[in-house]
């Protein structure tokens, strides 16, 4: 009976876990290469619109105030950064977060390539609720 339960347990959660990863459909070319740039970001960022994960809730992410997103614990480094989420700054965030925000709790990201941060920034903007 336990492991009866325990199965129906894993099934749903793998099934919320598939939902998890969808996110909205790419309209654009950009869009779906920067949905691949995101599997380096989807282990702590959810696509399941506001929810937060390991990581904040990334939808309407740009144009947004840096620590903003309710009931997610920032780090006092990024709620203090004064930052707002342009486009700029999304590109040095990826590049090189700990540059950016000193002290941050987000793990070292570095994508120094132009075109995949295009793409990624393309996928961002198209985060929206
Ligand atoms: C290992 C987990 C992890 C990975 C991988 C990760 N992040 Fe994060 N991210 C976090 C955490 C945790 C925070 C909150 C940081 C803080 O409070 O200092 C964060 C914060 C952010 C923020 C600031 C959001 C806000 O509301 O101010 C952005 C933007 C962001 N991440 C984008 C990305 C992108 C894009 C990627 C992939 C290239 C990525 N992250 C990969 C964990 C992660």
């Amino acid at each position: 009976m336990n492991l009866i339960r325990i199965a129906v347990a894993a099934a749903t959660l793998l099934a919320s876990g598939a939902a998890f990863a969808v996110g909205p459909e790419p309209k654009t070319p950009e869009e779906a290469a920067g949905k691949q740039v995101f599997t380096h970001c989807a282990a702590c960022h959810s696509l399941d619109s506001s929810k937060n994960a390991f990581g904040p809730s990334l939808y309407n992410v740009v144009g947004r105030k840096a620590g903003s997103v309710p009931r997610f614990e920032y780090s006092d480094a990024i709620k203090a950064s004064g930052i707002t989420w342009t486009e700029d700054n999304l590109r040095k965030w990826i590049a090189d977060n700990e540059k950016l925000v000193p002290g941050t709790r987000m793990r070292h990201i570095a994508i120094t390539d132009k075109a995949e941060q295009d793409y990624l920034i393309a996928f961002l903007k198209s985060l929206k609720q």
